[in-house]
């Protein structure tokens, strides 16, 4: 598969790690070619039984897993270590321990390989995912990141230059989601199995509050949400019917505050396109009540594939390999942060990397 979203600069292939949060992944992009190999272990069934990450366990699995996934995916792409150009891997933000484990093996193959290594926004990867498309989204647009960690609406005009419009000040939606699904008594990650018990639910059977949406700006609140299921949910036999209809209702009110907040946002800056982009981004009402409003409005969505909403590396890949082909390079030291603001980077090149190396 071709990547034309990505420019057709040098001959350049790395090779990216994720490992932020409870993903290990690892992918080969080419910048001719396309993607090589993609490789995932989830760590869901580990910290299942917490009802959430824990990170000290997230961190030592990632030790334990990358490397096993380097070695599939290097044979999977029928690459050597001569054949790459660079390494990408994820620096932050995220747990502080899971980004080291990510960062210490990637700086080290890089080393070893006599390969430049670049530290990439794990919330830019998430940005650029729909570069890996055919069907690549123009710039400028604004794009919806809906994250387990983050709700924002964004101005990209180009890869790196991102003008926050507004984010939550509390819950982010994926949290929401999750929040929402553990009160139901489901389990975690709850926000694909809330998305599954909705589907059952009627629609209009219960009214939860949809915070923000009729004040101006583009901020949003979803910790009210959990408050208002809390007590929807207090029955102590709670029908199924009744668990579903609550679901029902939080996906309703997460995914009208996003569609109504993310249309007004592309509406008020005159653009045509609007990006999704994170884990919420593979929710299928989601989807498709957005492409429904923006179909009326005249705006073109453009969503990365379902696997690419959530963490991957593929999209570690196509940040990293932007940065690289621009001359972006991290010095022989490992650093990561748990906290990065998105607005601190710069277009590809920019001498933002010397403000990122501080804090370990
Ligand atoms: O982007 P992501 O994989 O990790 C972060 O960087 O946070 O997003 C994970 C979030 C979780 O909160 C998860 O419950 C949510 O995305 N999520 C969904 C769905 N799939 C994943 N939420 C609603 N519906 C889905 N289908
Ligand atoms: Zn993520």
């Amino acid at each position: 598969m071709l990547t034309r979203g990505l420019r057709p600069l040098l001959l350049m292939r790395v090779l990216a790690i994720e490992s932020s949060c409870d993903e290990s992944a690892v992918a080969i992009l080419d910048r001719r070619r396309g993607l090589l190999a993609h490789e995932l272990y989830s760590q869901i069934e580990l910290h299942r039984a917490y009802g959430g990450v824990v990170p000290e366990l997230a961190s030592r699995d990632h030790v334990r897993r990358l490397l096993p996934l380097v070695v599939r995916a290097m044979a999977a792409a029928d690459t050597r270590p001569t054949d790459l150009t660079g390494v990408a891997y994820t620096a932050g933000p995220g747990l502080i321990g899971a980004l080291l484990s990510g960062a210490a093996l990637g700086r080290s193959l890089a080393y070893g390989w006599a390969l430049p290594a670049i530290g990439v926004h794990h919330l830019e990867g998430h940005l650029l995912a729909p570069l890996l498309e055919v069907d690549a989204p123009p710039f400028p647009h604004v794009a919806l990141l809906v994250s387990g960690g983050h709700t924002m609406l964004i101005d990209v005009q180009g890869i790196g230059r991102y003008r926050m419009l507004g984010e939550t000040r509390d819950d982010a939606a994926g949290e929401a989601f999750d929040k929402s699904a553990k009160l139901l008594g489901l389990p975690y990650p709850g926000g694909p199995q809330l998305a599954a018990l909705a589907e059952r639910g009627r629609s209009g059977a219960l009214k939860l509050p949809r915070p923000m949406l009729d004040q101006p700006g583009f901020e949003f609140s979803f910790s009210g949400l959990k408050t208002a299921v809390q007590l929807a949910a207090r029955a102590e036999d709670l029908s199924d019917s009744r668990r579903a209809d609550i679901a029902r209702a939080v996906q309703d009110a997460i995914v009208e505050t996003l569609c109504v907040k993310a249309l007004r946002a592309v509406d008020s800056l005159g653009h045509r396109t609007l990006v999704v982009a994170g884990g919420v981004g593979a929710n299928l009402e989601l989807r498709a009540r957005l492409s429904a409003g923006a179909a009326a409005q005249g705006v073109r969505v453009y969503y990365p594939r379902l696997e690419f909403c959530t963490d991957n590396a593929a999209m570690i890949a196509v940040a990293g390999l932007e940065r690289l082909a621009a001359g972006e390079r991290e010095p022989h030291r490992i650093s990561v942060r748990a906290r990065w603001p998105l607005t601190e980077l710069g277009p590809p090149g920019f001498a933002h990397r010397l403000r990122v190396t501080g804090d370990t």
